[in-house]
């Protein structure tokens, strides 16, 4: 017979909040490069959230496809609780308990959203940030657009509205969270095996139980 003390215990062990580490950087800074990487390293479950925004688009059913496109083209941020609510299910249905949250918290709606409603049922770990120069990444978009991404917003018109985005609305995101010591920085313009060299020393030396 379990005692009711010891299964409140159980239970909450049962519940240990699932870690999270946030990817950041540039468009075409590499973060979904990296993150397939850490998958198969680590074994991190990957949540892109540019990827489940354009799954919702994609869906003949959905309410916001329109908006997501619309947002998608000009390179804004689509509002948090479609965001949010699309992360959130993935990490549901997923099972699993450890994520690398790919492209999110982009501004501070994002922010305001995930620390309203998320944050205190997951363990951040730290914020991965991906440091480019903006010619390395929009060269690396537009190659990828020209080798037949199928993305609407990998060519020069939308290039220019993302970065945009990123240098007035992300990176005031970046400093809210080195203000609080959890910014792990690569140097993210060398090729994706050095990036990675560089992203395992990262995880080896949290894992040890390094800088934390
Ligand atoms: O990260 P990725 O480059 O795939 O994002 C593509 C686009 O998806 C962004 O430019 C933005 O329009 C949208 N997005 C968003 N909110 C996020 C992530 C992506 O609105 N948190
Ligand atoms: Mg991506």
């Amino acid at each position: 017979m379990v005692s009711g003390f010891l299964r409140a215990g159980l239970g909450l062990l049962n519940m240990a909040k699932p870690k999270v580490i946030f990817v950041l950087g540039a468009p075409g800074a590499g973060k979904g490069t990296q993150c397939q990487k850490i998958v198969d390293r680590f074994g991190y479950m990957h949540l892109s959230a540019g990827d489940l925004l354009r799954e919702e688009r994609a869906k003949p059913d959905s309410q916001y496809g329109e908006l997501i496109e619309s947002y998608i083209q000009e390179g804004k941020i689509v509002p948090v609780e479609i965001t949010c609510s699309l992360l959130e299910s993935a990490m549901k249905k997923s099972g699993k308990d450890k994520f690398l949250i790919d492209g999110f918290p982009r501004n501070q709606n994002n922010l305001e959203g995930w620390n309203k409603a998320v944050a205190q049922n997951v363990n951040l770990l730290f914020v991965l940030f991906f440091e480019c120069p903006r010619e390395a990444c929009v060269e690396r978009c537009l190659g990828r657009g020209a080798a037949g991404s199928g993305r609407s917003d990998d060519n020069m018109q939308s290039l220019q509205k993302r970065f945009n985005t990123y240098i007035t609305e992300t990176q005031p995101i970046i400093k809210y969270y080195e203000e609080r010591n959890l910014v792990r920085t690569i140097d993210a313009n060398t090729s994706p095996d050095e990036v990675f060299e560089e992203v395992k020393k990262v995880f080896e030396n949290f894992e040890a139980g390094g800088d934390f």
